[in-house]
C-alpha cells in the first residue's frame, strides 16, 4: 500500500499545538473548497481539540466557507446528543453552534438509534452517501484523530475486532475497559482514516509519552497501538505538544 510521508510537528504548549492546528486546518479547507468545491471534515473527540475548534470558531470564524464545509464525526460515544460525554455536544458547544455551517451539512453519529449497531449501520449509509462521490480517491479531505494513553484513535481500541474491518466506514464497538468513558462507540475504520488526504493528529499530555515513543520510532511493536495503524494514502501529520513527546525526540 502506498502511504504517505508523515511530517511530525512539535509544540511547547497546547495552545501553540491549537494555533498551529487551526491555521493548518484554515489552509487545508481554502485548499479543497478552490480544488473541488467544498471541505470535509471528520472531527476527533475528545479534550485535545477542543481548543483548535475555539479558534476556529473565533479567530478563524470569517475566513472559512462554512456554506461549503461538511463535518462528519470520527467517532461517536453512544450517549445522548447532550451528554457531557458526546463528541457531538463538546464539537457543537466549541464551534458548530458558533459558525454559519448549514445544520444538514452536519452529520452526527445517530446516537438517538435503538440500539449502537443500528446507529453504526446507519452512520455507515450515511457517511457513504455524504462522501462516495469522493471516493476511491479520498473519504474525506481531513480526518482529525487523537491517541489515547492505550494507543487507541477514535475508538479503535487495541485488539478489538474493529480493526480488522474493511467492508463499513463505521462499526459499533463495545464499551473500552482501559480508558473513560466506558460506554460503546460508533467508530470510523481504518479504510475510511486511510482514505483521508490528510490525516492530522492532535496530541497532548504526559500519559501519551510511552505510546507516542513507540509510535514515532516504527518499532514493530508500535502495530499494536491502533493509532499506528492509520496509513493514509495522502499526508499524515502529527501535532505534539512537548509534554507528550518522549524525551530523545524532543527536538524533532
Ligand atoms: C474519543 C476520541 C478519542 C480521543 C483520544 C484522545 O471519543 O474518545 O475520539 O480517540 O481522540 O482518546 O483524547 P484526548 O484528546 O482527550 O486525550
Amino acid at each position: 500500500m502506498t502511504t504517505g510521508s508523515r511530517d511530525v510537528r512539535t509544540f511547547d504548549s497546547l495552545d501553540a499545538l491549537s494555533e498551529a492546528a487551526a491555521d493548518e486546518i484554515v489552509r487545508l479547507a481554502r485548499e479543497s473548497v478552490r480544488a473541488r468545491g467544498r471541505f470535509s471534515v471528520a472531527l476527533a473527540g475528545g479534550n485535545t481539540p477542543r481548543a483548535t475548534y475555539e479558534l476556529l470558531a473565533t479567530r478563524h470564524r470569517d475566513v472559512i466557507d462554512w456554506q461549503h464545509t461538511v463535518v462528519v464525526f470520527g467517532d461517536e460515544r453512544f450517549v445522548p446528543a447532550d451528554d457531557p460525554h458526546s463528541n457531538y455536544r463538546m464539537a457543537r458547544e466549541a464551534l458548530l453552534s458558533r459558525v454559519p455551517i448549514p445544520p444538514p451539512s452536519i452529520l452526527a453519529v445517530p446516537t438517538g438509534a435503538r440500539t449502537v449497531e443500528d446507529a453504526a449501520r446507519r452512520y455507515d449509509a450515511t457517511l457513504k452517501q455524504a462522501l462516495r462521490h469522493q471516493a476511491p480517491a479520498a473519504t474525506v479531505d481531513l480526518a482529525l484523530l487523537g491517541v489515547g494513553p492505550d494507543g487507541h484513535t477514535a475508538s479503535l481500541f487495541p485488539g478489538t475486532p474493529a480493526l480488522i474491518d474493511r467492508a463499513h466506514w463505521a462499526v459499533p464497538v463495545g464499551a473500552p475497559t482501559a480508558v473513560q468513558p466506558a460506554v460503546p462507540r460508533v467508530t470510523t475504520t481504518l479504510p475510511f482514516l486511510d482514505g483521508a488526504r490528510t490525516v492530522m493528529f492532535l496530541v497532548a499530555g504526559k500519559d501519551k509519552q510511552p505510546v507516542m515513543r513507540e509510535i514515532l520510532s516504527d518499532a514493530e511493536s508500535a502495530r499494536r497501538y491502533p493509532a499506528a495503524l492509520v496509513a493514509s494514502h495522502g499526508r499524515m501529520l502529527w501535532m505534539i505538544d512537548r509534554s507528550a513527546m518522549p524525551d530523545d525526540r524532543s527536538n524533532a
